[in-house]
């Protein structure tokens, strides 16, 4: 049977030959707990919930029902890489629901930072909750629950999100086959598990999305400039060698508005701020300083491409006393 904690001497996971090893075991272990029965996973596409979704396929096929959730707030071609990799390359059982207007309808209005997270979270149950109700005998639940999810909620600093939230009525028996692994080890599992790099080495991304980076109330043309800037950011960050080694970057794009010109006539557009941080465990983080040439290429190419913008900046602000993200 599967460990429930991580055994005090167990090595860290760091080659591909330990990772085998572990892979080999979940599988005999998964196969043994689920039988014949089927498993509901909700795929977010992030680095724990996808190197489930690749561990289960391997140990379970088409008995693993994997749903993912697009609430209108992902990055550029998220959605897309998910069914790429999971679809059509790993031939899993993949419910896709586009559930953007719903979320983006719900938003519409709300500047409370903390009611745009409720809102999100809470829609985000309900949609996955639906989809549950139309399956027919689930009995399983994975989870990308890690080690440190464990740890944490152990010491009181956070509440891991496991099943909490689905309604009363939904109970699932839980899988958690990377329980008791640390984030880098999850990482070189699912190198080992055939999933593309930059969808395990990629940085963190909160659940709320791009919500979080367009402050207040969210309008569709301001999240498609955050979502196209953060876009051309990531894309520059890959080309010039930084992708892997700045913990976090992303831009995020205000609600107001400054006077510009452009081709001889006055703008009205928003500012886009570029945020690029690097830390160990959030508590603090230092500023990445890009060099000029980079910040010189980002502000052309964003003023260039990114409709509604007339400025970019960048935050030079520690944490503390700034948070990594406005909201
Ligand atoms: P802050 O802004 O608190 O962010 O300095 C610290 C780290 O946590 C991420 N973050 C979140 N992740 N849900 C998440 O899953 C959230 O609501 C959330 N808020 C912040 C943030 O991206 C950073 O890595």
């Amino acid at each position: 049977m599967a460990a429930d904690r991580r055994p005090e001497d167990m090595k860290r996971i760091t080659t591909p030959e330990l990772a085998d090893a572990f892979i080999e075991e979940q599988i005999k272990d998964l196969k043994a707990q689920i039988g014949d029965k089927k498993v509901l996973l909700a795929l977010s596409g992030g680095v724990d919930s996808s190197v489930v979704a690749a561990m289960l396929i391997r140990a379970i096929g088409d008995q693993l029902v994997c749903v993912h959730v697009n609430h209108g707030l992902l990055r550029k071609g998220e959605p897309e890489q998910v069914i790429e990799v999971f679809r059509n390359q790993m031939k899993a059982n993949l419910i896709y629901v586009d559930a953007t207007d719903r979320f983006l309808d719900k938003l519409a209005g709300v500047t409370d930072p903390e009611t745009k997270r409720k809102i999100i979270g809470g829609e985000f149950i309900e949609v996955f909750a639906e989809e549950a109700r139309k399956l027919d005998g689930i009995e399983f639940l994975a989870q990308g629950t890690i080690w440190p999810d464990i740890l944490e909620s152990e010491a009181g600093i956070k509440a891991h999100h496991n099943a909490g939230g689905l309604p009363e009525d939904m109970k699932f028996e839980l899988v958690e086959p990377v329980k008791i692994l640390f984030k880098d080890e999850v990482r070189v599992v699912g190198e080992r598990l055939g999933l593309p790099a930059n969808m395990v080495y990629r940085q963190p991304f909160p659940g709320p999305g791009l919500g979080v980076r367009c402050p207040g109330a969210i309008t569709r043309d301001r999240l498609e400039a955050v979502r196209e800037s953060d876009a051309i950011l990531r894309e520059e960050f890959a080309k010039n060698g930084l992708e892997g080694k700045v913990w976090q970057y992303f831009t995020v794009v205000p609600d107001f508005k400054s006077t510009g010109v452009r081709d001889g006539k006055r703008t009205f557009d928003w500012p886009c701020i570029i945020r690029a941080i690097n830390t160990t465990d959030v508590m603090e983080v230092t500023v990445e300083h890009l060099s000029d040439e980079l910040i010189d290429h980002l502000v052309t190419r964003i003023i260039k491409e990114v409709p509604g913008i007339n400025r970019v900046l960048f935050d030079y602000t520690p944490k503390p006393p700034a948070t990594v993200e406005y909201e």
